[in-house]
């Protein structure tokens, strides 16, 4: 069991069977749910996991409590992922009181059926554990309406719920000691595709959260790694250019096709750019899913957008991007578009009222191709990517 400082344990769990997060999202590398165990004069559980995962949760919190009794449940969110094996928590030790927000309270009912021994704590109020103080800061919309942190006072130690989160179970569970190249995208993956909706509200939040002055040592998300001493500032500057649109100066590519028409053109374009040393990525909407794509989107400063003709509309796998898409990952971003079609098209039109529904900066001149690209077509497309090329840096 891993210690994170004096008094604070880990106890999360590593999920390695849920294939699909929120049963949409591909999980290549798993997810954690971590949780937390106070050894303190009274003792107290941070954050609960998934019950898929819950075996091995419930025996980290007997083994540390080895024949005590548990004084406290902390749940700074409702989720399930982080508060299901609350059930089994209560049914081992039902004097435990559960501190919650007030919104949590009627959610726990809700889900649970719990209304015995839950007290709603407030901002800034404070519970001594013994040596070890406990407050909260109410975060709601990080993700959730009831949504809190946990600040553990001499510790130094933030639990900040899902805020600084990623997916992905790594070598380590501390950041400074994990190496692999995947835990970055990870984390950016679940920023765009989980909290990227509220990235405004995460914006503001981090703002007050970060105006409070509290010393911060470690910080402890619910999902990704733990950040301890310089990595402290490094996630909160990761997500603060996350939850502020900042792009880097590279393109994404998404399309989609049935026949193979419009992946010619997307090759096009990818070439176009990858000759003008173009940093630019490329994915083909029925062979990626797309929380990858979202992903790249996000971060990416020109996007170039292609779909077939779909009676009249767009193609129905960029038509689910564009539904995810409506979330905020287009903002700060300049987008082009490119579609094939057999008679009056209709991709591209789709697109492009998308666009400009959502006040998305465009390119100017959008490429529509019947059929096979001709020589001329090829001419149109490379246009577009040299526009594309110089929207990048603006
Ligand atoms: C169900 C269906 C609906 C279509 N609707 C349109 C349409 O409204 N307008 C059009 O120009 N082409 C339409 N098409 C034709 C395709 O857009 C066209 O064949 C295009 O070249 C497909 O691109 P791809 O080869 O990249 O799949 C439709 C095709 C299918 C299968
Ligand atoms: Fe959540
Ligand atoms: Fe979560």
């Amino acid at each position: 069991m891993k210690k994170i400082t004096d008094d604070i344990y880990w106890i999360g769990t590593k999920d390695t069977e849920t294939k699909l997060f929120e049963n949409m999202f591909e999980l290549p590398f798993g997810v954690m749910y971590h949780a937390f165990f106070i050894d303190d004069e009274k003792t107290a559980v941070i954050d609960c996991v998934k019950n898929i995962t819950e075996d091995g949760f419930i025996s980290a919190v007997q083994e540390r409590l080895n024949g005590r009794d548990l004084d406290y449940i902390v749940l700074n969110h409702m989720e399930p992922d982080h508060s299901l094996a609350v059930t089994r928590l209560v049914e081992l030790y039902p004097d435990a009181r559960i501190l919650c927000s007030a919104k949590a309270v009627p959610m726990l009912k809700n889900f649970y059926g719990i209304e015995e021994n839950v007290q709603a704590v407030k901002e800034g109020e404070t519970l001594s554990l013994g040596k070890n103080t406990l407050t909260w800061v109410m975060v709601p919309m990080v993700h959730w309406p009831e949504s809190m942190m946990t600040y553990a006072v001499e510790q130094k130690v933030l639990f900040s719920t899902d805020a600084f989160g990623g997916f992905g179970i790594f070598n380590s569970i501390f950041a400074d000691e994990v190496t692999s190249e995947h835990r970055e995208s990870e984390t950016v993956r679940y920023f765009a595709n989980i909290v990227g909706k509220v990235s405004s509200i995460i914006d503001k939040t981090l703002g007050r959260v970060l105006g409070m002055n509290l010393p911060i040592e470690v910080i402890c998300p619910s999902h990704g790694l733990i950040w301890r001493k310089e990595g402290v500032g490094k996630i909160v500057n990761e997500y603060i250019d996350l939850s502020q649109h900042r792009t880097k100066p590279k393109i994404t590519i998404a399309y989609s096709t049935m026949y193979g028409n419009n992946e010619q053109s997307a090759n096009i374009l990818f070439e176009e750019l990858k000759k003008n040393q173009v940093d630019v990525k490329m994915y083909n909407l029925s062979e990626t899913e797309k929380s990858f794509v979202i992903a790249d989107i996000w971060q990416s400063e020109v996007v170039l957008l292609g779909a077939p003709a779909y009676y009249g509309g767009v193609h129905p796998k960029m038509r689910e991007l564009l539904m995810k898409l409506e979330e905020g990952a287009l903002m700060n971003h300049t987008v082009g578009v490119f579609g094939n079609g057999a008679w009056s098209g209709g991709g591209v039109r789709g697109i492009e009222t998308f666009l400009k529904e959502n006040k998305v900066d465009m390119l100017e001149k959008s490429v529509e191709i019947m059929g096979r690209p001709t020589e001329e077509d090829r001419a149109a497309l490379i246009e577009l990517a040299k526009d594309a090329a110089a929207a990048l840096n603006h």
